[in-house]
């Protein structure tokens, strides 16, 4: 694993216990306004049966999901994180890293893999995506909901960013790196690893119009 790919899990063990204390106070506003529902309507639209949630945090997304009746396995690299998703409840959730489903850890496979701001590295997303369309059931849709690079004009596509978490009212412990990739950079990742039909949409506040993430849909070629 490169080195900032490893900085990219032991920041989120450092933040685990304010980012499970952001989302039980509903701080991240953009969540709570937008970028929860597009990512729960983009699942439901799928109309699946089952779902993978990969890089699932605390479960948020599998109780919202499971709220409507599908089959949830969560998976986390940070202990805490899933510790708090199985005493929540809303699906099976497991402690391991995308770096497990490289190495064939996974067999499991579902109609929707869902990943919500949670591919920040650059080498273990590489590698991993390959690998994902064989975790999909025939049919099946992979869906990434990350940052859209109208929200980040500073950064330049292809480079290590850090989240300082300012604004945030809950204490993080440590800045957060994350690798940025502009649209052309996940399309040509996800053509080159084995999906096609890969459609991005720019994901927007509806009361103000600001942009609020990017969407990203893929099914295997
Ligand atoms: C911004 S949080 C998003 C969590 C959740 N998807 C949500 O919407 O609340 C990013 C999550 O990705 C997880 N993550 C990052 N890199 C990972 C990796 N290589 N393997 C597994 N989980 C990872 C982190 O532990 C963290 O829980």
């Amino acid at each position: 694993m490169a080195e900032q790919d490893a900085d990219v899990i032991e920041s989120w063990r450092a933040n685990a216990r304010a980012w499970i204390r952001a989302l039980d106070e509903k701080a991240i506003a953009s969540r709570e306004r937008v970028t929860n529902a597009a990512i729960v309507d983009a699942v439901l639209a799928c109309k699946p049966e089952s779902v993978m949630d990969l890089g699932c945090g605390e479960g948020w997304l599998a109780r919202a999901l499971s709220a409507h009746g599908i089959a949830v396995h969560g998976f986390d690299a940070v202990e805490p994180l899933v510790d708090r998703a199985r005493a929540l409840g809303g699906g099976f959730f497991y402690p391991f890293s995308f770096a497990d489903f490289v190495a064939g850890r996974v067999h499991l496979q579902a109609d929707v893999l869902v990943f919500n701001f949670s591919l920040l590295d650059q080498h273990s997303v590489e590698a991993l995506m390959p690998v994902l369309p064989r975790r999909l059931k025939p049919g099946g849709t992979l869906l990434i909901q990350t940052l859209h690079p109208a929200q980040v004009p500073q950064a330049q596509a292809g480079t290590w960013q850090r989240e300082d978490w300012q604004g945030m009212t809950t204490a993080f412990a440590e800045p957060a790196p994350w690798f940025f990739r502009s649209p052309d950079q996940w399309q040509a990742l996800l053509h080159d690893s084995g999906f096609a039909d890969v459609a991005l949409e720019t994901v927007r506040d509806g009361a103000s119009d600001a942009v609020a993430s990017l969407l990203i849909t893929a099914r295997p070629s």
